[in-house]
């Protein structure tokens, strides 16, 4: 009879990587498709609030305990002028949409967007415009949103209905700028030169704001990592984070390579990490500058990018499946692996395009993604640890040989709880695991374990079948010695919640 294979997983609690940011776990809406109108805003819902907001995808959002929001592009904000989504409703302007050649009504703006983020006690990240806009207009932004009563763009957003500052923190300086797709796209020593300009005037407007410098698109752009060193060099005085965006895709429906993406991400991170430390020295910099990944998610199957110059036409909408979902938790247990360098991360998007959650109608749909994330965010708290396994691995056509198991551990010292998660590669047998804990803080018993799995990586939630893929609670597990036996089916991502 064949060995019973086992993995064995090492906690140490002393074996810290860093505190979690609750940044980490932010999201980003963007007027595209149906994002925003029909998503996030839809008066005509049953569900609308008096404010038009959808009562229904706030509380689908609560669930997900976002920390930070950012908006409102994306490509869409690269021809974005401010000015037009402040004031009287009826007198905005409709304009065509250029990034998604589509119609934008001007009905949702900067005041109801911050509204939405109070209404979900979320932090929000403005983008300005470097496409088509000036540094100058950036700055005018920044004091519409922050300034105190007593000059004329402050005092413009009191006679709009808001006489105290917004005290907007987040600033992104432009979007994606590197891409030809994108409208104004700049060489890198020209973006750096604007956004340089750009972020410079905006703290003098706001001292107290944080400004995010755009990197590469991906780290399959051709001046990837030169373009971000470039932009680096120029702005660091200025900048507080660097961001980076990546989706993953499935194109050659190769599950097994699709679930190694972990190895890419952390590969992108890794080396963005190494242009922060060598480009601090180069310049002697004092303070750190940190990653923003504030575009991340699986996208492929719906691509679908000219809206006809409609009012929010449905593009975008990716349907996910389990092996989506198992790619989703993979690349929160790298951003709890990184986490002593990226400190900020966006899931695009949050409602109806490449989103965890999709509107019909009245109705809403979780999707296999909304998941994971959830298991997450709830119990991802306070220190990230560094796991050591000892696990088989699966040889794959993209990645090579990727472990079977990934993982990421939490140790709460506020709470008292810990957390262990897991993400299970392989597609047909069960994987008996060992895991054991060491420190000063190891946890004394399991409080609770959900597990979402399944046998065919393609099985998704449809309005009709809604919790196909869902978690499900796992039985007790006894804790003794320090350690504890689990079975992960294939296919799996587990999250083991344990009092310390
Ligand atoms: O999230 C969809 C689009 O993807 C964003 O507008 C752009 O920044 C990226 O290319």
């Amino acid at each position: 009879m064949a060995a019973e294979t086992i993995a064995r997983v090492t906690i140490d609690t002393d074996d810290v990587i860093a505190e979690i940011p609750r940044t980490i776990f932010g999201g980003f809406a963007e007027h595209l498709g149906r994002c925003i109108y029909g998503g996030i805003y839809d008066p005509e819902s049953k569900h609308a609030d008096q404010h038009g907001l959808r009562k229904d995808v706030l509380d689908a959002l609560r669930e997900m305990q976002l920390s930070v929001m950012r908006w409102p592009g994306g490509n869409f904000v690269s021809n974005y002028f401010w000015q037009d989504g402040v004031g009287p409703r009826a007198e905005r302007p409709r304009r065509r949409e250029l990034a998604w050649q589509s119609i934008e009504t001007n009905q949702f703006g900067t005041n109801e967007f911050v509204d939405f983020c109070r209404e979900l006690k979320i932090e929000p990240m403005l983008a300005v415009n470097l496409g088509t806009g000036t540094t100058a207009d950036a700055a005018r932004y920044v004091e519409y949103c922050n300034a105190p009563p007593g000059t004329e763009l402050a005092d413009l957003r009191g006679k709009h209905g808001y006489p105290r500052p917004h005290a907007v923190k987040y600033w992104c300086l432009g979007n994606e700028m590197d891409g030809p797709w994108q409208i104004g796209q700049l060489t890198a020593e020209d973006y750096a030169k604007k956004a340089r300009e750009a972020a410079k005037i905006m703290r003098l407007t706001d001292p107290s704001i944080q400004t995010i410098v755009c990197g590469s698109s991906g780290p399959w752009m051709k001046t990837f990592p030169q373009w971000d060193r470039t932009a680096l060099e120029l702005c660091w005085e200025y900048a507080n984070f660097l961001s980076l965006h990546n989706y993953a895709t499935n194109w050659e429906n190769d599950t097994a390579s699709f679930l190694g993406y972990a190895n890419e991400f952390e590969h992108h991170i890794d080396t963005l990490a190494t242009v922060l430390r060598e480009t601090k020295q180069k310049l002697g910099a004092k303070h750190d500058i940190y990653l923003s990944q504030d575009e991340w998610n699986v996208w492929y199957k719906d691509r679908k990018f000219d809206g006809g110059w409609r009012v929010a036409p449905p593009l975008c909408e990716e349907t996910y499946n389990l092996e989506d979902a198992l790619v989703v938790a993979q690349w929160l247990n790298v951003f709890l692996r990184k986490c002593d360098v990226l400190k900020m991360a966006c899931i695009a998007q949050v409602v109806n395009v490449i989103a965890p959650l999709k509107t019909r109608g009245d109705d809403l749909l979780r999707e296999s993604t909304f998941y994971p994330f959830v298991m997450y965010a709830q119990h991802a708290r306070g220190k990230s640890l560094r796991p050591k396994v000892d696990v088989a691995t699966i040889s794959t056509k993209r990645f090579g040989d990727v472990p079977l198991l990934d993982v990421a551990a939490t140790v709460d010292d506020a709470t008292k709880k810990a957390a262990v998660f897991l993400v299970h590669r392989g597609q047909t047998e069960t994987l008996n695991v060992e895991i054991s804990f060491r420190g000063a803080n190891a946890p004394a018993k399991v409080a609770a374990s959900r597990q979402i799995w399944g046998l065919d990586p393609k099985a998704s939630n449809s309005f009709e079948r809604p919790d196909v893929v869902a978690p499900r609670e796992v039985g007790a597990m006894p804790l003794k010695n320090g350690s504890l036996r689990l079975k992960l089916p294939p296919l799996s991502v587990s999250v083991i919640a344990l009092y310390l």
